[in-house]
């Protein structure tokens, strides 16, 4: 069983090999209602028409997607070109480029807003994604995290521990890849509560932190102004 922060070649190379369940899997896992916090997500980024949006570690790229279906301009960025190429395959029309998150290659304020989904808890220095992440964003534009969230307090925490310790890593073993079905609880459970990231997305140069909690508590969306 894999625990903890795991190198980053060995991230990339467990995305890389369940590219082809990923999707899904996160049907399954959250009932479809992961489309719903996408939206919000995307909400709270205020883009529209023209806008120009970065989603990091995209994945399949159902977020940069939901941008996209708003008329922005999405570019959408991984290290995983096994999940970039199932991105590609279901929107042509959006660019998808192989890139590492904690050291992108735009330019300064290049974006109005940049997005990442349950991507950040990969990140093996969470402070240095987030500064890169308002470092392509011009000053005014949004940052917005969405991430699984630990709920503190019973009856969801215990749902919660039931969910993620044993029926996550049991889909994982019939999807055939254990070892990357128990590191999705064990990132969890190492990330940050939604205050100490809200400090972490200031620390990094964001203001005016909000978040919301959903699906009872274990979805955090947070949203930062570039300041
Ligand atoms: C759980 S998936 C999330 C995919 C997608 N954003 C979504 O909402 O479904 C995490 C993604 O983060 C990517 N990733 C993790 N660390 C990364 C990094 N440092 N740079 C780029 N991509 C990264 C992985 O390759 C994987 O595609």
């Amino acid at each position: 069983m894999t625990t903890g922060t795991l190198p980053e070649g060995q991230v990339q190379a467990m995305f890389d090999r369940i590219a082809g369940v990923y999707d899904a899997m996160n049907s399954v896992m959250t009932a479809g209602l992961h489309h719903r916090w996408r939206r919000r997500a995307v909400d709270l980024a205020q883009v529209g028409p023209g806008s120009r949006v970065l989603d990091v570690a995209t994945g399949t790229g159902d977020l940069a997607i939901e941008a996209a279906s708003r008329g922005c301009q999405v570019v959408g960025s991984d290290f995983s070109e096994g999940m970039l190429e199932r991105a590609r395959a279901k929107a042509p029309q959006i660019e998808f480029e192989q890139g590492d998150a904690q050291a992108l290659r735009y330019a300064d304020d290049s974006f109005d807003a940049c997005t990442v989904g349950f991507g950040a808890r990969n990140f093996s220095d969470l402070e240095l994604g987030l500064r890169e992440m308002a470092r392509v964003v011009r000053p005014g534009g949004r940052v917005v995290v969405l991430e699984i969230t630990t709920p503190q307090r019973p009856p969801l925490s215990t749902f919660f521990s039931l969910w993620f310790d044993r029926i996550v890593p049991l889909a994982g073993r019939l999807a055939g890849d254990p070892d990357a079905y128990a590191y999705l609880p064990s990132s969890v459970k190492r990330f940050p509560s939604p205050e100490d990231l809200a400090a972490a997305m200031e620390r990094a140069g964001m203001r005016d932190l909000r978040w919301i909690l959903t699906a009872g508590g274990i979805i955090a969306i947070h949203v930062g102004i570039v300041a």
